[in-house]
């Protein structure tokens, strides 16, 4: 297939061009759209071969469920049994960057859950998202718009990189606002389980109720099937400068002392060749995956990254620098 790019005005997307879309979706076919995370790989959620398209062309491994996006809160019912707490934080946070992990209906196919009893459902705030899914009168599933494994786009051009020729269509509104994905919690009545860091921090979760933060001893079952898998890596090693200086040590920056890309917030500290510095935490988190796939078309050695504190968005930041680092540790 020859991949579509089409450019949409973000704030008034233009109506023939979402219908267009929308028929894609309908039909069956793939459509690449920007959510105010980043940008997600959409076909129709209740369509098992569509769906099962999504997996074949992120190459994403069938047991990580995908998120079903929905245009109207009703929507959900449908899909999910809810419960008072679900109700509460859709209240509270939709549309916005908040993915709710709900006991799925039977009209969910299994390919969508990952085999799950379970389906992921968030309201994106994105004028053309929200236009998208409300033309398709379908929920749409859709991950991140990157090849498995690698960081997820928050360009229409990064979208491009990882998946020409293997959708439709991209519908392009420029970069995405919070660029780290969604806060994924998993809901039940009395407790609330934070399955992913994200977009939403939990200071501003915790408004509406306590949400517990599964660490690595207390549980693994409960964190999200997806984060087993590597992910967020640029093809380039990605080394955390940690406080005790063991990076200094670590052979992908000693093989590559002259050719140091630097990412962080603070003035690096050793010579680089290329460097990115963001003034705040939250423009870290919206330039993070651009950053990552900059270096990588500079073609520098090894991506040095600051951890930033773990407060507000920063939380998210660090997870996703974690993960990356992680494939070459
Ligand atoms: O911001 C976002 O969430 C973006 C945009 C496109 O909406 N989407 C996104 O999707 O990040 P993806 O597929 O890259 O990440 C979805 C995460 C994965 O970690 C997956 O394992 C988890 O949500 N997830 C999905 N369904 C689940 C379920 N039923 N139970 C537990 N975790 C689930
Ligand atoms: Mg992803």
């Amino acid at each position: 297939m020859r991949t579509r790019l089409i450019k949409v005005d973000k704030w008034n997307p233009e109506e023939k061009l979402l219908e267009e879309a929308a028929k894609i979706v309908k039909g069956g076919g793939l459509v690449a759209f920007p959510t105010e995370t980043v940008y997600g790989l959409g076909a129709n959620a209740l369509d098992e071969n569509a769906v099962l398209s999504i997996f074949r062309a992120k190459n994403r491994p069938v047991d990580n469920p995908l998120i079903v996006h929905v245009s109207r809160m009703e929507d959900v019912h449908q899909l999910a049994h809810l419960n008072e707490m679900a109700l509460k934080f859709m209240e509270r946070f939709w549309p916005g960057p908040v993915t709710l992990v709900l006991p799925a209906k039977g009209v969910v196919p299994k390919v969508t859950t990952g085999g799950l009893e379970t389906v992921a459902v968030r309201m994106p705030n994105h004028p053309v998202a929200l236009g998208l899914i409300d033309k398709a009168q379908v929920p749409i599933a859709a991950p991140s718009a990157n090849r498995s494994g690698r960081p997820s786009p928050t360009d229409a051009e990064a979208v491009m990189e990882d998946m020409k020729n293997r959708v439709d269509v991209i519908l392009d509104s420029g970069p995405t606002d919070v660029g780290v994905e969604s806060t994924v919690l998993y809901v039940r009545n009395k407790e609330v389980v934070l399955l992913r860091h994200g977009g939403c921090p939990l200071e501003v979760l915790e408004e509406v109720a306590p949400v517990l933060v599964p660490t690595k001893d207390n549980s693994s079952a409960k964190h999200s099937p997806g984060t087993r898998y590597r992910h967020y890596a640029p093809s380039v090693p990605v080394v955390i400068i940690d406080e005790v200086g063991r990076w200094k040590e670590h052979p992908a920056y000693l093989n590559n002392i002259s050719n140091v890309g630097f990412v962080g917030l603070s003035a690096p500290p050793v010579e680089t060749k290329e460097e990115i510095r963001f003034d705040s935490v939250v423009h870290y988190g919206r330039g993070l995956f651009a950053a990552l796939r900059a270096m990588e078309r500079w073609s520098v050695g090894v991506i040095l990254v600051e951890l930033p504190s773990e407060s507000g968005i920063g939380a998210a930041v660090r997870d996703r620098l974690i993960r990356a680092a992680s494939e070459w540790e």
